[in-house]
């Protein structure tokens, strides 16, 4: 699995934590930026990691802001990706197996470093179920073409 991770300043913090945690399970991860916690512009990470994830370079990825919103709607811009919002682990599990969300997204300045954690360790190893759900996800990316 090839996996990338961005955050803007507003979750630098956190995508720091989330990078110490992702060495110490021994997962390997690119990091796209931001490198140092001054203010910089969220949609040019998304845009970033989002584009990487869309052509194959990655298989998914995780994007941190402040809220996670913003870095989400910026990334979901992209054909292709489906980045969701997670702040809980049935969510983080439902955005695999539902909707195949290539993208995780996260609020730095919402959930401590221990759930986030959880929730990207769930994100990490479920899978999609398919089937039904295939459907779906084939009208949504017809959407955006
Ligand atoms: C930056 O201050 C903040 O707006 C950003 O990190 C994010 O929360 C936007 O959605």
């Amino acid at each position: 699995m090839k996996l990338v991770i961005g955050a803007d300043h507003g979750g630098f913090d956190l995508k720091e934590n989330i990078k110490e945690y992702l060495k110490e399970q021994q997962i390997a991860f690119t990091d796209y930026g931001t490198l140092t916690p001054e203010r910089c512009d969220y949609p040019v990470v998304a845009k970033k990691v989002a584009e990487a994830v869309a052509d194959g370079t990655f298989d998914c990825g995780i994007l941190i802001c402040g809220t996670g919103i913003g870095i989400g709607i910026a990334a979901n811009k992209v054909h292709g990706i489906r980045a969701a919002l997670c702040h809980d682990m049935f969510s983080a599990e439902y955005s695999r197996r539902h909707n195949d969300a290539n993208i995780l997204t996260m609020g730095g300045r919402v959930i401590g470093p221990g759930l986030a954690r959880e929730i990207v360790r769930i994100f990490l190893n479920t899978g999609f179920d398919g089937g039904r759900h295939a459907e779906r996800v084939a009208m949504i990316t017809k959407m955006d073409k």
